[in-house]
């Protein structure tokens, strides 16, 4: 990232919100179940499949957590009710993670009982490197207990490739992603290129032990190491599906889509915006550009 790329990215926190929100909605199908529902039609009837995630994370009081978990529990009946092809994903400490193992464990049982009533599928997002091993146990506890219970892991994180020989004992659904939340190098490659080749490296790995791999990524390294990896195995588009963000490189999703192959989008919704959508601008700051350029009056950024 350039230095200028750097202060745009280190400016967006003085940013004001409204103007984030302009610009951030494209990350985000809105503020309520009816908006990402509505999202979720459009998406379904371009061939793609959905995860929905309630936004909202690290909250520190057990009623934000039993708060969270009913909304779930609301958005799982109105996913049955929908017939869209829908599945939900968690962020562990959203219902109780960096409060109480209890309560986690509580919350995330109550969510996973009433999905699998639906047949339903749950998916633990994967948040930074304090929560990892926390993640990784729940998500082996709770697919022993329902079935039907996945999990995220790193690329970047050095730790992954062994994280998942456990995962792969327990057959568990994968979604393999690059991790986007700031990490030490003792813990974390950070050579761009040393990530895609543990990204790919860990899809061949659960793959070619014969378990689903959901493959999140906009990076045409990423995916096309995978595809040949999936070409060498010979497998069939049930055996992985591609997963991408609402609103970066739609064109890339109807590429995938238009190819057989299953695709799922990440869709967020819900009132806590703001975390969410700020990470995915420092993500990129080329998009970033546009936002201090509209808070500066600047007008639209050339690059
Ligand atoms: P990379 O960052 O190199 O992006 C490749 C290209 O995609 C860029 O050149 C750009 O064109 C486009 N692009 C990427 N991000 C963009 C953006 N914000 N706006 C516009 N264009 C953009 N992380 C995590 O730590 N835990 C998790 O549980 C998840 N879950 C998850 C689910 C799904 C479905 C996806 C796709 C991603 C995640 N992530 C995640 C985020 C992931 O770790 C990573 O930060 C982003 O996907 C960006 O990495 P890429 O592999 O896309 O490569």
């Amino acid at each position: 990232m350039s230095l200028f790329d750097r202060l745009v990215v280190a400016s967006i926190p003085v940013i004001p919100r409204a103007i984030v929100h302009r610009v951030a909605r494209r990350y985000v199908a809105g503020e309520t179940l009816d908006d990402a529902i509505s999202a979720a039609r459009t998406l379904a009837g371009e061939g793609a499949m959905i995860t929905f995630d309630i936004l909202g994370e690290s909250v520190t009081r057990a009623e934000q957590t039993e708060a969270a978990r009913d909304e779930y529990l609301r958005l799982l009946s109105a996913i049955a009710k929908s017939g869209l092809p829908v599945n939900v994903s968690v962020k562990p400490t959203a219902v109780g993670l960096s409060i109480d193992q209890d309560l986690v464990r509580r919350n995330l049982a109550a969510i996973c009982r009433r999905a699998v009533e639906a047949g339903i599928f749950v998916r633990l997002d994967m948040e930074d490197s304090p929560h990892t091993e926390g993640t990784l146990r729940l998500s082996l506890d709770l697919v022993a207990e329902f079935g039907g219970v996945g999990v995220a892991l790193q690329a970047y994180l050095r730790r992954s490739l062994a994280d998942l020989d456990r995962l792969i004992r327990a057959k568990m659904n994968v979604r393999i992603c690059k991790g986007i939340y700031r990490e030490r190098r003792e813990i974390a490659y950070k050579d761009p290129d040393v990530i895609v080749r543990n990204f790919a490296a860990m899809v061949e790995k659960h793959i070619s032990a014969g378990c689903y791999a959901a493959i999140a990524t906009h990076d045409e390294r990423c995916i096309q190491l995978a595809l040949a990896t999936i070409d060498r195995l010979k497998l069939g588009p049930d055996a992985y599906e591609f997963q991408m963000l609402l609103g970066v490189d739609p064109l890339l999703r109807r590429i995938l889509i238009g190819a057989g192959h299953r695709l799922r989008v990440y869709v967020p919704y819900g009132r806590d915006w703001y975390a969410y959508s700020t990470r995915r601008l420092k993500e990129n700051p080329a998009i970033a550009r546009h936002v201090v350029n509209a808070t500066l009056g600047l007008g639209p950024s050339t690059t």
